[in-house]
């Protein structure tokens, strides 16, 4: 089963094409991240969990669901990680969780597409972004053939200090940077209601035709940047920046 959490869809991508290249089901855990639930799955065998890197580590929305969901005793787990530049001490919360949940662990793999994180970088233009989704289709490629054939990923050669340092920085990150106060609606906006429809954590309502954020944002970007207007912004910060419309759009 390959069980994804995305925001602007390079996770989705990814898993599609791994759910196409070895016939396994495919699952969004957005639909439950959205509603605040958990999941039971009964299906013993190969479960890859596949999502964005969220500052060197997996998204901890993600971690909270595979850990508060319910698995059958004989799982091996697979963690495909896309980021745009490194997946840092990723593989170490992967290993762990593994580990709690009592999965026979086959590694972690980073597939790097393009940048999605509009709040604090500036995303590739359509081209860069082409080229790197290009590049991320053979990546993709040979960790499905490991996936199929019950191979152990490569060690990521993770170091120490990667570890350590996400360890140090995605606490206080979570608490004081991710925030959706910054965001809002500019007169672009004609109310289609498609940033609320895409929040994973269903955060975003529409009131008077127009979005309002709640208080429980993990950052996705989903909202500013799958904007069909671009009428979305995060402060100032993120006025004439370039949007990414998603892997589907390139
Ligand atoms: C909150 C946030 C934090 C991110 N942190 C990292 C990071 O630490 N390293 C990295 O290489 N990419 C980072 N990225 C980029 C995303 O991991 C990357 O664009 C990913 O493919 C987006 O996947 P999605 O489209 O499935 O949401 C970050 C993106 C967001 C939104």
């Amino acid at each position: 089963m390959i069980i994804y959490f995305t925001g602007t869809g390079n996770s989705r991508f990814v898993a599609e094409q791994i759910a196409e290249a070895t016939g396994d089901e495919l699952v969004n855990a957005v639909k439950y991240t959205r509603k605040n639930r958990n999941a039971v799955f009964s299906t013993p065998g190969i479960y890859v969990f596949v999502s964005p890197i969220y500052v060197s580590a997996p998204p901890m929305v993600f971690l909270d669901f595979i850990r508060h969901s319910t698995f059958p005793g004989d799982c091996r787990a697979y963690f495909i990680m896309t980021c745009a530049g490194g997946m840092g001490g990723a593989p170490g919360y992967c290993k762990a969780l593994a580990a709690e949940k009592g999965f026979t662990y086959m590694g972690t793999a980073e597939v790097e597409m393009p940048q999605n994180y509009i709040a604090m970088f500036k995303t590739g233009t359509p081209e860069e972004n082409r080229a790197k989704i290009e590049a991320a289709v053979p990546v993709v490629s040979n960790l499905s053939i490991a996936i199929r054939n019950c191979r152990e990923l490569p060690d990521p050669g993770m170091k120490g200090w990667e570890l350590l340092s996400t360890r140090m920085v995605l606490a206080p990150y979570y608490k004081y940077f991710m925030t959706s106060k910054p965001f809002a609606a500019t007169e672009k906006c004609i109310g289609c209601g498609k940033c609320a429809a895409v929040c994973p954590l269903a955060n975003i309502v529409m009131q008077d035709g127009k979005p309002v954020w709640g208080d429980n944002c993990t950052h996705c970007m989903g909202c500013i940047n799958l904007c069909p207007k671009e009428a979305v912004e995060y402060g100032k910060g993120t006025h004439g920046k370039l949007r990414y419309h998603g892997p589907r759009s390139v």
